[in-house]
């Protein structure tokens, strides 16, 4: 199997809004929502994309060659590469029929599971058996709540806790999110103050994902969070924002040790998953090439996909002479003076 049969296959079962594109960096779907694409302009994901292919990487092969370990710890347990598969709403009707809520949750978490990783995922608030796939695989994966009204949230926080799962999250930025707007439970921004509610209302560890200032990290610090996501949820809920990674030196100077930094934005390869960590983060996440590669291979594609990275990293570290992750640092990278 290689990636590019992958996608080929998944070709079969999309419902056009996605193009398949050789490299998915958010030009051809502009604007496609419902789709994979950003929001009105399409500029954010585009940029996200573009600003990490600026960032370049310095080798350096003069070194005692050791075994190379790809290996992270978070919410206390070990992974095999610091990259975890990003929630992704309503695959049937953005993608096409062949995967709904539950098919897809469970080939992406399995998927990950067995490549030594984990997925996120989205945690629809109507939906009794929401979780069961990620109680099924011992609660190794990442339900995230959107920024519905507190109590329904709190709800949710619970039912993650009482569940057995390793850790919850909620994407505070979903309050952009048109597809979500105008329902039974409205979404919208939430207070500091909401969030230390919420946060210490539950015992397992809990993610905010959207943050994407200094300001906003600090904030989710003071509220108690294990952990940020700095994203602009694939450039869907505001056009026009800097990416993700342009972002993240500034976020890691103010919180970095204090709390755990994931990014996502366009990672497309285990050369920008080196780009992030070296930059700060703890750990990245990757949302679309997921979902073609659960599309053109159910689990299997996500564990095929997760290991592709993964050794893509592997090698990288490889030529910067990185042994572990550690040793990942700005030092090991070329950025322009105009980046
Ligand atoms: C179709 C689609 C649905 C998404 N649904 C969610 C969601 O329910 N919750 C969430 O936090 N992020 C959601 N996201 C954002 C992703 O989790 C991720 O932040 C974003 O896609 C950036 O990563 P990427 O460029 O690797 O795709 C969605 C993205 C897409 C494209």
């Amino acid at each position: 199997m290689t990636y590019a049969e992958i996608l080929e296959n998944a070709r079969k079962y999309m419902n056009g809004n996605c193009k398949l594109c050789k490299v998915c960096n958010g030009e051809a779907c502009r604007g496609t929502m419902p789709g994979p694409g950003g929001k009105a302009t399409g500029d954010g994901f585009v940029r996200s994309y573009r600003k990490l292919q600026e960032i370049k990487v310095h080798m350096d092969t003069i070194y005692d060659e050791s075994p190379i370990d790809t290996s992270c710890s978070l919410f206390g347990k070990t992974f095999k590469y610091p990259v975890f598969a990003a929630p992704i709403m309503g695959t049937y009707f953005q993608y096409g029929e062949q995967y709904n809520y539950h098919d897809y949750n469970r080939a992406v978490l399995n998927g990950c599971k067995d490549a030594g990783t984990l997925a996120f995922t989205f945690f629809d608030p109507n939906d009794e058996k929401a979780l069961d796939e990620i109680v099924e695989i011992g609660g190794l994966g990442i339900p995230t709540v959107k920024p519905w009204p507190v109590d329904v949230m709190m709800k949710q926080f619970k039912e993650a806790e009482d569940k057995g799962i390793i850790a919850v999250a909620t994407d505070v930025d979903g309050a952009g999110l048109a597809l979500v707007q105008g329902g039974a439970n409205p979404v919208g921004p939430k207070s500091a103050k909401q969030l230390e509610y919420l946060i210490s209302n539950v015992k397992i560890p809990v993610l905010i994902k959207g943050v994407m200032t200094a300001a906003g990290a600090k904030k989710a610090l003071d509220a108690g969070a294990y952990g940020i996501v700095v994203s602009t949820h694939g450039g869907r809920v505001q056009d026009q924002t800097p990416a993700p990674i342009e972002m993240l030196e500034e976020i890691s100077n103010a919180v970095k040790g204090k709390i755990k930094i994931f990014i996502d934005g366009a990672v497309r390869t285990g050369n920008d998953v080196f780009k992030c960590l070296a930059m700060g983060a703890d750990a990245v996440l990757i949302g679309r090439p997921y979902v073609l590669s659960v599309y053109g291979a159910d689990k299997e594609g996500a564990a095929f996909y997760t290991n592709m990275i993964g050794s893509q990293l592997r090698e990288t570290m490889m030529m910067t002479g990185a042994k572990n992750l550690s040793e990942i640092n700005d030092k090991k990278l070329f950025i322009d003076k105009n980046f």
